[in-house]
């Protein structure tokens, strides 16, 4: 933890039209989790640290985005789009209480990592008045480039602006960038728009600290964590960055992958010892899965509790709000949803079991149903410990199942079944002895048999 102040100043106000999507940019997610959350989970926290979110005029989806994640922001607004020293001008009020460090980041760039700001907070405490994060860039097509004097940061030059000389220099501004809190103000206030595209550039610091006798500094990090996402192509590429981490993490951990690179993780994904995910499974987020369960391929889970021993899968859907005992199993194509499944309960093919509670050691046969929906509302279905339920039963909710109670295959349940108790609902079965005989003869009566 760093002892000084800081305030964090997230730049969001950008209208990302080219993600060619409804949603404002910095809310598409990466792991299961906006790019803003990302970057907001990163930033400085805790006492001293605050923390202010530049957003466009009509962007309140971001705005409760940001509520949710970090209640203690300012919110602030840019009115217009003036460029990014302005976009940084829009928190003056912040700005203005001179915290020792203000950090600029960008709410695009969601692979940037705690350790990183930490590092390029680093040298003001030792006099720079501006840090900037760098990186080789593999193709600087579009990046400001950072230009050297003496081995001196002198200047940022962005791509639009600068010499075909100048566009060979592979180091590029990733746009992070840590000011003195004191000289912060003085400095962005300096900044003009007299450049190609008439914006207030925010790499121009640079060259004001320079020329006002003060000093500014590189820090380089690696190209994975400052992508910048401006396009759905580079959003599947931060994921893919994300997902490596992610997976390498698990691994690191002790979680037992055989095919990695298919299983998809969400950030908050949480691991207990011994677990053993096979091939092509989807973890969205909210999934928490304990010691020694085991999730078999081709399982999407979502928002789920896997208890201790636990197995799902293959091919089991378990939607948000499922939450599975001790070594209870979730066999191949069932569907789960806000289900509460006790411990050593058996769901193993073909089910639905939605708005359930489901007591312990309970089995429930193939294909049976909780019918929760009406067309109206939801109802719930309550099955005690130790039942059984036939294979192919629907139940029809709001219905109770009791304790160790037992429901006949094929049964449609629209009445409570009390403890112990044995239910059974089909029509009454007919034997007509002969019967197949006599309905082959009469069917193959006038046909010859074929070939
Ligand atoms: C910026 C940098 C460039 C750097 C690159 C790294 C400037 C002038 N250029 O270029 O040197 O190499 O990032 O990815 O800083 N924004 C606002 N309001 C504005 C303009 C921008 O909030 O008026 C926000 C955007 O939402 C975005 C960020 O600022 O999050 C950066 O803006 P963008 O237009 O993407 O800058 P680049 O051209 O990528
Ligand atoms: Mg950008």
């Amino acid at each position: 933890m760093n002892a000084r102040s800081s305030l964090t100043v997230v730049l969001a106000a950008g209208e990302g039209t080219r993600m060619r999507s409804q949603l404002a940019k910095v809310l598409h997610p990466i792991a299961g989790q906006s790019l803003l959350s990302h970057v907001l989970q990163a930033a400085p926290k805790g006492a001293g640290a605050s923390l202010a979110v530049v957003i466009g005029p009509d962007h309140q989806a971001v705005a409760d985005e940001v509520k949710r994640l970090r209640p203690d922001a300012s919110i602030f607004i840019q009115r217009e789009r003036l460029g990014t020293a302005h976009a940084v001008l829009a928190a003056r009020e912040a700005i203005a209480r001179r915290p020792d460090d203000l950090l600029v980041v960008f709410g695009d760039t969601p692979l940037i990592s705690a350790a990183t700001f930490d590092r390029l907070r680093a040298p003001l405490s030792e006099g720079a008045a501006l840090s900037v994060l760098g990186f080789r860039a593999t193709d600087p097509t579009g990046y400001g480039r950072l230009l050297l004097e003496g081995g001196r940061l002198a200047a940022i030059r962005e791509h639009a602006d600068a010499s075909a000389a100048e566009r060979e220099i592979d180091l590029c501004n990733a746009g992070v960038m840590a000011f003195a809190g004191d000289k912060a103000l003085g400095i962005l206030e300096k900044i003009g728009n007299a450049n190609s595209k008439g914006e207030y550039y925010l790499v121009d610091a640079v060259a004001i600290v320079r020329d006002m006798g003060l000093e500014a500094v590189v820090i380089e990090t690696d190209e994975d964590e400052v992508r910048g996402i401006n396009t759905k192509a580079q959003l599947a590429e931060a994921e893919a960055v994300m997902q490596a981490r992610l997976r390498q993490a698990a691994l690191d951990a002790g979680v037992t992958m055989i095919a990695p690179e298919t299983v998809f993780l969400s950030a908050d994904t949480t691991f207990g010892k011994d677990v053993t995910i096979e091939p092509f499974v989807v973890i969205g987020p909210g999934v928490t899965v304990a010691d020694g369960a085991v999730i078999h391929s081709f399982s999407h889970l979502v928002q789920a509790a896997i208890g201790k021993g636990a197995s799902v899968g293959p091919y089991a859907r378990l939607r948000p709000g499922t939450s599975l005992g001790d070594g209870a199993r979730i066999g191949n194509f069932v569907e789960t949803k806000a289900a509460r499944l006790e411990a050593g309960v058996k769901v193993n093919h073909l089910s639905y079991i939605g708005d359930a509670e489901v007591g312990a050691n309970t089995n429930i046969g193939a294909g049976t149903i909780t019918c929760n929906y009406d067309g109206f509302s939801k109802h719930k279905t309550m099955i005690g410990k130790g039942a059984f339920v036939g294979t192919n039963s629907s139940l029809v909710a709001p219905v109770k199942i009791g304790n160790g109670a037992y429901i006949g295959s094929g049964s449609v349940i629209t009445k409570d079944v009390p403890d112990d108790a044995m239910a059974v609902e089909r029509s009454p079965q007919s034997i007509r002895e002969g019967g197949a005989t006599r309905y082959r003869e009469l069917k193959t009566k006038d046909k010859k048999p074929k070939g």
